[in-house]
């Protein structure tokens, strides 16, 4: 679509002082058509309900000032409480001060330090694994790992719960990919039948979230591990909510149920439990090296910077010095998920440290959380898609830093909020 170069294009974006002369091509009618007023952006920004890209302007892990005030910080991933350490920034210090603030380049060319095969083989002798690959994020972790192992002639059976980067993974694989019902075992075993009548020959792959981000529910990992052996698959953990959160001593899901061993494939990221940015597979020697010379997201992304690779080095040190961390994470998860049900609220089947509490629709949800800051608490809004519908939740989550004072807080402002809005004892088992 061409228009005319003198004259501004009509829109209704609120960027308006921003819009310029120039053409509006019809491939971005949707960005404007996004901020219509009579939508829901416009409605949930003018009511100041909007609840996404707050800016954080200080933090101590367990508390954050935003908007000049201090809150709570009861919907971050730094389930160690480590971002605050003061050993863990040191590391990070150091490894600014000896090999600079970035690598510059891919670890295929010139951005490999030797801190990043160090943390390599610390990574899989901790998950007792052979070998170990890093990524520059989690998303490119599941992502690349995907792409990389499954090719046109396999088939990838997913979880539907499963976390974005996975369903990437399945798009940029090209492989035939089944989404089976989430934790659904039946559905998954159908499929499984299914494709080992009509393609044999293909290979096959399971991938589930070890720890579902939302609901904070594990993955059955026995029975995904019984059906891949039993059809010849292959079985690929998400742990990225799992590692350094549950199983003995933080190793993740499968490790929760004595079978780390045997799964083929664990993934993990950096930017929760390990207090920075990046993530890792772990699996054979001969798998995990295929993948470092073959998933993209490794080959043609720079490396991670010095800083962030000293920063898990140190949590990871930590995580194995300091066990009583765990066993105060479990004991916070413990308390406030019955804390919440004892309230009446419907926290759905957590298990872990992420704690989901169902408030029902996407209005009450955003009243929910606005209602919470001014309480003095920050969790995170979580709307449809992401939930059902009608199941919009406020995902909260904790850190083994967090204090009895501040749980009770949270409590206590969850019980005001809950009954002024109404969600009390309307919203499920409660
Ligand atoms: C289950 C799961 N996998 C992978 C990721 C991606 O990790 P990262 O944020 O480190 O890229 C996330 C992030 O929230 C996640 O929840």
């Amino acid at each position: 679509m061409t228009s005319d170069p003198q004259q501004p294009r009509a829109s209704t974006s609120p960027h308006e002082a921003e819009a310029t002369t120039q053409d509006n091509p019809p491939l971005f009618e949707k960005c404007h058509r996004f901020f219509d007023p009579s939508g829901d952006y416009a409605k949930i920004k003018a009511n100041d309900l909007y609840p996404y890209f707050r800016p954080i302007e200080e933090s101590e892990g367990s508390r954050a000032v935003m908007n000049g005030d201090e809150l709570i910080m009861a919907g971050s991933n730094n389930y160690l409480g480590l971002t605050a350490d003061p050993r863990v920034q040191e590391a990070a210090q150091e490894a600014t001060a000896k090999y600079g603030t970035g690598c510059t380049g891919s670890r295929f060319l010139n951005g490999t330090l030797d801190l990043h095969l160090k943390l390599e083989e610390e990574l899989a002798d901790f998950m007792g694994k052979e070998q170990a690959v890093l990524f520059s994020t989690g998303y490119m972790t599941n992502e690349g790992v995907l792409e990389a192992i499954a090719g046109r002639n396999d088939i990838i059976f997913s979880d539907k719960d499963n976390h974005a980067c996975i369903v990437a993974g399945t798009q940029a694989s090209l492989a035939d990919t089944k989404r089976y019902r989430h934790n659904d075992l039946e559905h998954l075993r159908t499929m499984l039948e299914r494709a080992a009548a009509e393609r044999p020959e293909a290979g096959k792959l399971i991938a589930t979230d070890g720890v579902f981000s939302m609901s904070g529910k594990l993955a059955r990992v026995p029975a995904l591990l019984d059906l891949a052996n039993e059809f010849d698959a292959a079985l690929m953990l998400d742990d990225a909510h799992a590692i350094g959160v549950v199983g003995r001593g933080g190793r993740g899901s499968a490790s929760t149920f004595g079978l780390k061993d045997d799964v083929h494939l664990i993934t993990g990221t950096f930017s929760k439990s390990f207090a920075s940015i990046g993530g890792f597979c772990v699996g054979d020697r001969d798998v995990v090296e295929y993948i470092r010379h073959e998933a993209s997201t490794h080959m043609f992304s720079a490396s991670m910077p010095p800083s962030t690779v000293a920063t898990v080095l140190k949590s990871l040190e930590i995580l194995r010095n300091e066990p009583e961390r765990l066993d105060r994470l479990h004991e916070i998860s413990d308390y406030m998920r019955d804390g919440f049900r004892n309230l009446g609220f419907d926290v759905w089947e957590s298990e872990t440290p992420i704690i989901p509490v169902v408030v029902g629709d996407m209005e009450t949800c955003f009243r929910f959380w606005r209602a919470l800051i001014d309480e003095g608490v920050f969790v995170n809004a979580v709307v449809p898609p992401a939930v059902p519908k009608g199941q919009a939740l406020m995902r909260t989550s904790y850190m083994a830093t967090h204090t009895d004072e501040e749980l009770e807080e949270i409590l206590d402002a969850f019980h005001r909020v809950g009954h002024k809005l109404g969600v009390i004892g309307t919203n499920g088992h409660g």
